[in-house]
């Protein structure tokens, strides 16, 4: 088949954010612009040019679309072997997983992971490299230089293939390889987690549980491993068919979205006693108990204090990270294992390097993330498996082992809140404000409680000794409370600013508060110090978490 060269124009607003290039579908859709993003990728990764490919996404709108260009580009830029989840389905973990068994020389995810899609939705794709994980700064600002500057691009003159037929095709010389989605990342998991144990949970009738795959990418694997693998009861999973724009709902796993989970969980009578969402692309979890929510960032710190009680972790953990904002919950566990606890600035990318060289085992985020050095993107549905494993080897409710877990290393009262779509200048003059302020703040006292550190918050990778800065104004005070701004890297509008607060308290009298209630005198410090009301006119956030 032809290669044909295409002339094309630059544009300016290829910059990958937080996890890859995500922008409104329309935008994907003018004129060249996914070539475009395309051509500069297989330019930078020179390493796939003769490799192999891992190639899928979450199933939104335009990921079929996107998948024939991407093949037709790969082919023409040299890569030898394609291997494409059916129906161009696979879920972040997946292509993680699969990068690394198959020894790849990278990935492309398709996803804009829990944003809304549909055709006025979002869509995204993401370079992952051969270690599995996403590609550093490094990468990624060397596609946008790339991309600011194409002047054209390459692309095999061929037909669509078939993609919901397990077949292997050729375009010219590359081998394009249907896979199933699903067998392989359910093998991995089989090999972490005591499939028997948890399988007695369900067959005894001791627990039933509820997961809620947000009619996004987790439905086939939800379907394999929790109904086939572990026969869990029979009601026990809801919205697991993938469509485009999932069912107009935001596939994000947290108690603002996913509504008819947190109905079920919070019914008067028959809730499950285990429930659990996942995102877009599965990569993020919630985790819920009978009327009970685990923080993400508790989620962390219970697993890191309990890893070694399970098959895939019994040698026990060399270490642990968070991101910033990640409340220090963990670091609390961490001190007592005598290990390290590494603060990163927010984003999985930054834990690659750590897990690289086995300096850490789990690492986690506040944003409903957490995973372990099994692959190197955080895993929704394994980290449902590990509570599930927990749950089997403890033979204690969800809210019983957090409970057990704050009355031994005490709680971090935590919450997030997210001011969405503001003003892109209002939002960095708030910011600009926050980092000049910081530089005089320690030392000083407000409502009583004195600031003990005041920055802007900078990263020195100890792997490679890269810095980052700039990630987030962090005001941190003498009785361990502390606030985080920083502004998403991730949204497709305007800006958005999260405000993340967090309070510790070791008694276990004090560990029944409401978690807005506990924070409020935290919350109104915050709105004081950002001037979030006057410079953004905004009342309440969008979302709190
Ligand atoms: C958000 C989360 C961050 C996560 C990222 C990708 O990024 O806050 O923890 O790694 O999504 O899932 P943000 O929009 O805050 O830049
Ligand atoms: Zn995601």
């Amino acid at each position: 088949m032809k290669i044909k060269t295409i002339n094309t124009s630059a544009y300016t607003d290829q910059q990958p954010g937080t996890s890859g290039l995500r922008k409104k579908v329309a935008a994907f859709q003018q004129p060249h612009y996914l070539e475009n993003f395309v051509q500069s990728i297989f330019q930078v990764a020179s390493e796939v040019k003769g490799g192999l490919l891992i190639l899928g996404g979450d199933g939104r709108f335009y990921n079929k679309q996107a998948i024939q260009i991407i093949l037709k580009i790969a082919a023409a830029n040299g890569v030898a072997h394609v291997m494409l989840g059916r129906d161009g389905i696979l879920s972040t973990p997946a292509v993680s997983h699969l990068i690394r068994k198959y020894k790849a020389a990278g990935g492309i995810i398709l996803s804009a992971s829990h944003n809304p899609g549909g055709v006025n939705g979002d869509f995204g794709i993401k370079f992952n490299i051969a270690n599995g994980g996403p590609a550093p700064t490094s990468f990624t600002d060397k596609v946008f230089e790339k991309s600011k500057n194409i002047s054209r691009y390459q692309i095999a003159d061929s037909a669509d293939i078939v993609l919901s037929e397990l077949a292997s095709y050729h375009i010219n010389e590359m081998k394009i390889e249907v896979i199933d989605s699903v067998t392989d990342y359910a093998d991995l998991m089989q090999e972490l987690f005591d499939f028997e144990k948890i399988k007695q949970l369900f067959k005894s009738g001791i627990l039933t549980m509820c997961f809620d795959a947000m009619h996004a990418v987790t439905g086939p694997y939800a379907k394999e491993i929790f109904e086939r693998r572990l026969s869990a009861n029979a009601d026990a999973l809801i919205n697991c068919q993938p469509l485009e724009d999932f069912a107009g709902g935001h596939p994000d796993p947290n108690l603002s979205h996913a509504k008819e989970l947190v109905a079920k969980m919070n019914a008067a009578q028959g809730s499950p006693g285990f429930g659990a969402a996942s995102d877009g692309d599965g990569d993020r979890n919630m985790i819920l108990g009978q009327h009970f929510f685990v923080n993400p960032s508790d989620s962390l710190a219970i697993m890191t204090a309990n890893a070694h009680l399970l098959p895939g972790y019994k040698a026990g953990i060399c270490g642990v990270a968070r991101s910033l904002p990640t409340s220090r919950a963990v670091d609390k566990v961490a001190e007592q294992l005598g290990i390290h606890c590494y603060e990163t600035p927010t984003g999985w990318k930054f834990f690659g390097n750590l897990l690289d060289d086995k300096r850490i085992t789990l690492c986690g985020e506040e944003s409903f993330g957490s995973g372990s050095d099994h692959i190197r993107e955080k895993d929704g549905i394994w980290a449902v498996l590990f509570w599930l494993n927990l749950i089997a080897i403890k033979q204690q409710s969800v809210e019983e082992i957090t409970r057990a877990h704050w009355k031994q290393y005490g709680r971090h009262y935590y919450t997030r809140h997210d001011y969405e779509a503001i003003d892109t200048d209002d939002a960095n003059g708030l910011m600009q404000n926050l980092r000049d302020k910081s530089t005089t703040l320690s030392g000083t006292s407000i409502s009583g409680l004195t600031i003990t550190l005041a920055d802007d918050f900078s990263y020195t990778d100890p792997v490679d000794n890269s810095i980052t800065t700039n990630q987030g104004v962090r005001i941190i005070f003498d009785d361990e409370s502390r606030i985080v701004f920083r502004l998403s890297g991730t949204g497709t509008e305007g800006a958005t600013l999260r405000v993340y607060i967090e309070n510790y308290v070791t008694d276990s009298a004090g560990h029944d508060d409401d978690t807005q209630t506990a924070l409020s005198k935290l919350i109104d410090i915050a709105n004081t110090l950002s001037e979030i009301k006057s410079r953004c006119k905004r009342e309440h956030p969008d979302v709190i978490t």
